[in-house]
C-alpha cells in the first residue's frame, strides 16, 4: 500500500485548527491513537510498578511494551532503554554520570554542528573534571561534518566523541558509523543524538556503531519525553546519583522518581502509528521500514518542490550537505529571518527563524544568533502546505504573488 497523506492527515486533530505546520523540527503534532492510548493509561487502574494488584500490573506492562517499542524503532535491546523527561536532561545527566570515570587531561570531543543539548552536557561535565575538549568544525559551504576532521582530533586521552546523526539546522546527516570506528579505535565511546535523526530515518543502532543514543517521542508523533539507549552492559558499568531505596538495576537506576505512564503508553502508540503508515505488516520493524521509506519518498518529493520554489525567489539556502534530512534552513534576499518567520505566522504558516539551540552551528554558518528560517517536513505535511508556504513566501520575495487564503477546516 502506498503512503496516503490524506489518511495520515485525517487521524491528527490539530490540523483541524487551520494552520499550517512546517515546524516538525521543534517538534511534531500528534496522531489520535497516541491521545487515545495516553488517555486510556489515565483511565484505567494505574499505581506504581509492580505485580501485586491489577493497578501495579497495568504501570509495569505500559514500561516493559514501551521499551520494547523503543527498542524496535531503532534495533535496540529493550532492556538498555531509559526514559527522562528530555533529551537534554538525559544528556546531561549521562555526561555527569559518566565524567566521574575521566581524569584531569583526558579529552572529548564535541561538534559545532550539534544542537547545543549534545555540546554543553560534555562541556560542563569537562570543565568539572578537568578534562580538555576539542571542537570538530563542518564546513559552513557545504555544511558536511568530515569524519576525518573528527579523526585527526582524537588521541589516546579521547574518552568520548558527541555527535549528532543529523542536525536539526541544515539536516546534515554526517557518517557516524565512520566516525564510530574512529573513536573505538581510540577506545572513547561514542555518544550520539538522534532527535531529529529518528524523526526522518529508520535507526539501526548496530549500524551506526555507537555506545549511546538520545531522541525525543515529541519530533516522532509521540508525547513529551527524552529515550537514551545503550548496551545494558555498557551501562552496568555506569553508577548515577540515586535515591538509598530506589532499585540499582539497569535500567531503572538511570530513570530518577517515578515514570510518566501514560506518557510511556502514547510512546508505544506512536511507534505503532509509524509502523503502520503504509499499511499493515507482519512485524513491527518491517512496518517501520515500509513506512519510513514511504515517508522519505513523500518528503523528498515536497522538498524539491520547495527547493525549487526558494530558488525562483533567490532564498539562500543553507541546507546543502549530500545525505540531509528533508529540513530546509534559508533567508530570503528582501527581508530579515524574523520578519519572514512573522508574515508567515501572520498568515497561519508556522515555519520559525531562529538558531533552533544548534547556536554554534548558526555561528559558524556565519548566522550569528539570529539564525535563518527554518522549514520541517512531517509525515502529515501535503501539497496543499507547500502551496501556502511558498505563496507565503513570495510575497516577501521578488514574485509578489499573493498568497493562497487559509486553509479552512473544509479545505483538510
Ligand atoms: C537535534 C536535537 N537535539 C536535542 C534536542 C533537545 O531535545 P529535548 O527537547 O528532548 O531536550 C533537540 C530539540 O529540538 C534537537 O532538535
Amino acid at each position: 500500500m502506498s503512503f496516503d497523506v490524506a489518511r495520515v492527515r485525517a487521524d491528527f486533530p490539530s490540523l483541524g485548527a487551520g494552520l499550517t505546520f512546517f515546524d516538525a523540527p521543534g517538534g511534531t503534532q500528534t496522531p489520535r491513537p497516541v491521545i487515545d492510548a495516553i488517555t486510556a493509561a489515565l483511565a484505567a487502574p494505574l499505581a506504581n510498578r509492580g505485580q501485586a494488584n491489577l493497578a501495579q500490573r497495568n504501570a509495569d506492562k505500559i514500561v516493559v511494551e514501551a521499551r520494547q517499542a523503543m527498542a524496535d524503532l531503532v534495533q535496540g535491546d529493550p532492556a538498555g532503554v531509559v526514559f527522562g523527561r528530555s533529551a537534554t536532561q538525559l544528556t546531561f545527566d549521562l555526561a555527569r554520570t559518566v565524567a566521574r570515570t575521566w581524569s584531569p587531561g583526558d579529552e572529548v570531543v564535541v561538534s559545532r554542528l550539534d544542537h547545543d543539548a549534545n555540546i554543553r552536557p560534555w562541556v560542563t561535565a569537562a570543565a568539572a573534571s578537568g578534562v580538555t575538549v576539542r571542537w570538530a568544525d563542518f564546513d559552513p559551504e557545504s555544511g558536511e561534518l568530515d569524519p576525518g576532521q573528527v579523526g585527526r582530533l582524537l588521541t589516546e586521552r579521547t574518552r568520548l566523541v558527541a555527535v549528532t546523526a543529523a542536525s536539526n539546522l541544515i539536516g546534515t546527516e554526517p557518517d557516524v558509523a565512520a566516525i564510530a570506528a574512529l573513536a573505538h579505535a581510540v577506545g572513547a565511546l561514542v555518544y550520539v543524538d538522534g532527535v531529529h535523526y529518528t524523526a526522518h530515518a529508520l535507526v539501526d543502532l548496530p549500524g551506526l556503531g555507537c555506545d549511546f543514543f538520545v531522541c525525543s517521542p515529541y519530533k516522532f508523533l509521540g508525547p513529551h519525553l527524552g529515550v537514551l539507549l545503550a548496551d545494558p552492559r555498557l551501562l552496568q558499568t555506569l553508577h548515577p546519583d540515586k535515591l538509598l531505596p530506589s532499585t540499582d538495576v539497569v535500567p531503572e537506576r538511570f530513570e530518577l522518581g517515578t515514570l510518566p505512564y501514560e506518557l510511556l503508553a502514547g510512546v508505544s502508540a506512536a511507534v505503532d502509528y509509524l509502523a503502520g503508515l503504509a499499511g499493515e505488516h507482519q512485524d513491527r520493524r518491517a512496518g517501520l521500514l515500509a513506512s519510513l521509506a514511504a515517508v522519505q519518498e513523500h518528503q523528498h518529493r515536497l522538498q524539491r518542490r520547495i527547493e525549487s520554489g526558494l530558488s525562483s525567489l533567490g532564498a539562500t539556502v543553507y541546507s546543502r550537505a549530500a545525505r540531509r534530512t528533508s529540513t530546509i534552513l534559508f533567508d530570503l534576499p528582501d527581508a530579515s529571518a524574523a520578519e519572514v518567520a512573522e508574515r508567515l505566522a501572520g498568515l497561519r504558516v508556522n515555519a520559525p527563524a531562529g538558531h533552533f539551540y544548534a547556536l554554534e552551528a548558526s555561528r559558524h554558518l556565519g548566522l550569528g544568533d539570529r539564525g535563518a528560517v527554518r522549514v520541517g517536513l512531517a509525515p502529515y505535511t501535503d501539497d496543499v502546505d507547500v502551496d501556502r508556504l511558498l505563496g507565503g513566501l513570495s510575497t516577501l520575495g521578488r514574485l509578489g504573488v499573493e498568497p493562497a487564503p487559509p486553509r479552512t477546516l473544509s479545505s483538510r
